[in-house]
C-alpha cells in the first residue's frame, strides 16, 4: 500500500503518526510540506520519506503519482489550488482522504475531478492516539478501501463511519466537543480557586478527575448510569446535580452543540 500525505502539519502529522502506530510501513509513505524545515522535522520524527515544495515545486505531484491513498492535510483555503495541482498526476484508482474543515465532498469532487473521496473529521486527541475520527465516504470508494482507510486511522483513535450530514453533527459533539470538556475543567479549577484552594492543587485534582472519568466511561460507556451511581439522594453530588438542573444544563449543552454544527454547515455554504 502506498500513501501520500499532502500537507503534513499539526493534524496531518498527528494522523500520520497514528497510521504508523497502526502498523503502516514508513517506507510506503511520502509526506509533503510547504517548507524544507517542516519536511526535515517530519522525517526525523516519523521516519517517513518527505519532500517540500520549497525545495521541489513538483513535490506534491511526484508524491501522489504512485499513491493508492492521498491524505490531504493542507489548510482549507489551500485545498482548491492543491487539488488543481495534483489532479492530473493522481492514479485513476487513488482514494482522496480530506481532513479539511468546511470543505464538502461536493467541493472536493469538483476540484479534484475524482469521485473516490473520503472526508474525515478528526479531533485533537488524535494527536495522542485517543481521537474520535468521523469518516464519510462517497459510494464510488470500494468498501474494502473504506475499511483499509479506517484501519489505517485506527492508530489515531476511534474511527466512526457516518454520512456527511452526521459528520456536521459530530463536529458539535466531538470536533468542537473536546473544548466543552476543557471548559468544564477550566471552570472547576476556577471554582476551587474561588473557594481558596491553590491553583496548582485545583488543576491537579480536576485533571485527575477528568482522566479518571474518561477511563470509567471507556470501560462502561453509560454516562447517565455512571452519574446515577455516584448520586445518592440528599448527598453532595445530588446537591450539585440539582444546581445544574436549576440552570437547565441540558439545554445549555444542546444549544452549544447545535451552534457548533450550525456554524460548520454555514461555513460549508460559504458563510
Ligand atoms: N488542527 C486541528 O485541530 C484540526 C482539526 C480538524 C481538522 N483539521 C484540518 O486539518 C488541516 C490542516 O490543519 P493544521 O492545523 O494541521 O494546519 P498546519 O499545521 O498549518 O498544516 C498545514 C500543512 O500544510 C503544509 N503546506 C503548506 N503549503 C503547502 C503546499 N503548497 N504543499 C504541501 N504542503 C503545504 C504546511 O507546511 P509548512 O509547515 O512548511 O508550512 C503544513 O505541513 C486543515 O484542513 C484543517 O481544517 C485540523
Amino acid at each position: 500500500m502506498t500513501i501520500a500525505s499532502i500537507g503534513t502539519g499539526s493534524m496531518g502529522g498527528a494522523l500520520l503518526a497514528g497510521v504508523l502506530r497502526g502498523g503502516a510501513d514508513p517506507e510506503s509513505v511520502i509526506a509533503t510540506t510547504g517548507s524544507r524545515a517542516s519536511a526535515d522535522g517530519l522525517r526525523e520524527r516519523l521516519g517517513v520519506r518527505t519532500a517540500s515544495v520549497e525545495e521541489d515545486t513538483e513535490a506534491n505531484r511526484t508524491a501522489v503519482a504512485d499513491a493508492e491513498f492521498v491524505l490531504l492535510g493542507v489548510k482549507p483555503w489551500a485545498m482548491k489550488d492543491t487539488l488543481a495541482e495534483i489532479a492530473g498526476s493522481l492514479r485513476p484508482d487513488a482514494v482522496l482522504v480530506s481532513m479539511a474543515a468546511g470543505v464538502s465532498i461536493a467541493q472536493l469532487t469538483e476540484w479534484s475531478g475524482s469521485s473516490r473521496i473520503i472526508r474525515i473529521m478528526p479531533n485533537t486527541p488524535s494527536a495522542v492516539g485517543h481521537g474520535v475520527i468521523a469518516l464519510a465516504a462517497t459510494a464510488d470508494v470500494p468498501q474494502e478501501s473504506v475499511a483499509e482507510v479506517a484501519g489505517l486511522l485506527a492508530g489515531a483513535g476511534d474511527v466512526v463511519e457516518m454520512t456527511e450530514d452526521e459528520l456536521q453533527t459530530m463536529i458539535g459533539l466531538s470536533g468542537s466537543g473536546v473544548a466543552y470538556f476543557f471548559l468544564l475543567a477550566e471552570k472547576l479549577v476556577e471554582a476551587g480557586v474561588a473557594q481558596g484552594m491553590g491553583e496548582e492543587m485545583a488543576r491537579r485534582i480536576v485533571v485527575g478527575t477528568a482522566a479518571g472519568a474518561g477511563r470509567l466511561l471507556e470501560e462502561t460507556p453509560d454516562p447517565a448510569g455512571l452519574r446515577t451511581a455516584v448520586t445518592s439522594k440528599g448527598g453532595t453530588t445530588h446537591a450539585a446535580m440539582t444546581s445544574f438542573e436549576g440552570d437547565d444544563f441540558g439545554a445549555i449543552v444542546e444549544r452549544a452543540a447545535r451552534a457548533a454544527s450550525a456554524r460548520a454547515r454555514e461555513m460549508e455554504s460559504g458563510g
